[in-house]
């Protein structure tokens, strides 16, 4: 678990800069490739209005980026769901839905937009959820994917980056609830994480 008072000094010394280790993915490639993503779900599912559920609180940057090159109507919702404990490298828990959808989805092209695939548990948990409410098509949407972490089976539909099992921020993504506004990806300092 990080030190969240040495954290907090190293925010209050320096900001993210005292952090950050280096750049793993620039503003540039993420705007380029959320770009890419969004003209093929626009091809893949002209006609059938697809509803985008965003995983809070993570998947929020993305989303919204991702949904201005989706030229194809489509709708949105957002599901929260819990697993993790505070601190860098809490420990992971049962993963537990704490906001659920306000559309049903049965027969609906339901896409899932996540910031990053880990262990998969989370959003594992969260495709055997929707699954049983029936709809037309349930597909995947991350922004980052660790394999290296991978504990569960996850079919990836549509994949921003494959990275390597190091500690990330920015971009939607947090370290201990800070800097999810960083517009690039970056690697946090080991003594951090
Ligand atoms: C992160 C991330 C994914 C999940 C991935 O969420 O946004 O939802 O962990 O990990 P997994 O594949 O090992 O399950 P987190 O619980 O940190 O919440 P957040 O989205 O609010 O940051």
């Amino acid at each position: 678990m990080a030190n969240l008072s040495r954290l907090e000094d190293a925010i209050a010394r320096g900001g993210y800069s005292a952090l950050l280790d280096r750049v793993l993915i620039t503003e540039e490639q993420l705007n380029r490739r959320v770009a890419e993503l969004g003209a093929q779900i626009s091809q893949d599912y002209a006609g059938k209005t697809p509803l985008l559920v965003c995983l809070l609180r993570g998947g929020v940057m993305f989303l919204a980026d991702l949904m201005k090159h989706i030229s194809a109507p489509h709708h949105v919702d957002f599901m929260a769901v819990s697993s993790y404990g505070v601190g860098a490298r809490a420990t992971r828990g049962q993963p537990r839905i704490t906001l659920d959808l306000n559309t049903d989805v049965r027969g609906r092209h339901v896409l899932l937009v996540e910031d990053i695939i880990d262990s998969g548990h989370t959003i594992d948990h969260v495709l055997r959820l929707l699954q049983t409410r029936e709809p037309a098509s349930l597909r995947v949407c991350a922004l980052l994917n660790k394999p290296a972490r991978r504990e569960v089976y996850v079919p990836i539909s549509y994949l921003g980056f494959e990275i390597p099992d190091e500690f990330v921020f920015g971009y939607g993504l947090d370290l201990d609830e800070y800097f999810r506004n960083l517009p690039f990806i970056g690697v946090v300092k080991k003594e951090y994480q």
